[in-house]
């Protein structure tokens, strides 16, 4: 039994032919009523899901601290835009404030702005962060200009991408269709040649992949780089990508969908379960370099809070804690830091005006 979004899916399919991968995540994660990102949000032990944040206050404590110093970097901006985008239950952004509030006048020159099309997620934003007066917007693109900080974490994943796969004669796209039944989706390659195949980066469209190579763009995640970039080189800024990716292109269907904390067929459902995608790094740094913005990384999620220094702040943390709470401010660093874990196979991505000096975290000199 599917869902209703589901059902609702495939009688648009039925109606109107197959659908590209990226339309089908559209519907999946944002169709206004439906949606998986417009429902209560299930972040945490008892969701689907948990993000680095809500693991340890030291994630945000230390984006806090890189947030700050990027602020005193650029000149000291009042007003300055921090933006968040995608702030779930707004962990992150609370544990930033409350690490932040010693750096003289950084509070008062904070103009708060949370981009999230979730609005039940809203009252956890607003109960948080109420006293700091957010504004709230479903796009990027109704943040007033000027100088900006902006943080997302584990948002770029959730941006759509569209799949080809290599035939004999060339790249066709990869559709959601409808199985025999005329009710269940399925994946299915549309017939003919795809024009769209040129928005791949040229890394995977050339070489001679061999047929049945499959390869993904996001061209959401394209446009929204470049959206950052340019505001950045206009009005002076930065901002630190933190997600689940690659650092080059490379092929492979790296669609997946998790319905609690286990992976689930990513048709299977629409709406009630977490469907993300690899980031490909290099085409987010490509799109912010033509821009005309300076790229730091991607490194490892790892190496990047140990430069800025958690495990002194696990040490810090720990002097004051219970033996049980120790055990677990050090398994949220291992968590947080080890390889194997979120340590390397999360990335960080800093782009920035290209004024200022370089950030800290990108390499042991900095
Ligand atoms: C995986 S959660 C990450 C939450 C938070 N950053 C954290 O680390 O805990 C993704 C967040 O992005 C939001 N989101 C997903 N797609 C979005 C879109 N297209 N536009 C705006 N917000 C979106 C979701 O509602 C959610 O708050």
């Amino acid at each position: 039994m599917t869902s209703e979004l589901g059902r609702r899916i495939a009688r648009r399919i039925a109606v109107t032919g197959p659908i590209t991968v990226a339309e089908f995540m559209t519907e999946a994660l944002g169709h206004p009523t439906l949606g998986y990102y417009r429902r209560a949000m299930p972040i945490g032990a008892a969701g689907d899901f948990t993000t680095a944040p809500e693991i340890s206050q030291m994630f945000g404590e230390l984006v806090g601290a890189w947030i700050a110093e990027r602020w005193l970097a650029i000149g000291r901006p009042n007003p300055v835009r921090l933006v968040e985008l995608g702030p779930g239950r707004g962990t992150l952004m609370a544990d930033l404030l409350r690490a932040t509030r010693g750096v003289p006048d950084f509070h008062a020159a904070l103009d708060l702005h949370l981009v999230d099309i979730n609005t039940p997620l809203r009252a956890a934003q607003e109960a948080g962060l109420g006293d700091y007066r957010p504004t709230w917007h479903e796009s990027l693109d109704s943040v007033p200009s000027g100088p900006l900080l902006l943080i997302a974490n584990e948002f770029f994943d959730a941006l759509p991408v569209r799949q080809f796969e290599r035939t004999p004669r060339g790249w066709s796209e990869r559709m959601v269709g409808l199985g025999s039944d005329g009710k269940t989706l399925t994946f299915a390659l549309a017939p003919g040649l795809s024009p769209f195949a040129r928005l791949l980066p040229e890394a995977l469209r050339e070489g001679g992949p061999t047929p049945g190579t499959v390869a993904e763009v996001s061209v959401a995640a394209v446009e929204l780089a470049n959206r950052i970039a340019t505001r950045l080189v206009q009005d002076g800024g930065w901002s630190l990508i933190v997600d689940y990716g690659r650092d080059a292109s490379a092929a492979g269907a790296t669609l997946q969908a998790v319905r609690g904390h286990r992976p689930v067929d990513p048709l299977d459902r629409p709406g009630e379960s977490d469907l993300t995608a690899h980031v490909d790094f290099a085409v987010l740094a490509a799109a912010a370099r033509t821009c005309g913005a300076h790229v730091f990384g991607p490194v490892g999620q790892g190496a990047f809070l140990r430069r800025l220094g958690i495990e002194r702040r696990a040490t810090a943390l720990k002097s004051r804690a219970t033996g049980e709470q120790q055990a677990a401010i050090d398994a949220a660093l291992a968590r947080l830091i080890a390889p194997g874990q979120m340590g390397t196979l999360f990335r960080v991505l800093a782009i920035g005006d290209g004024k200022s000096a370089a950030p800290a975290g990108f390499s042991d000199e900095a």
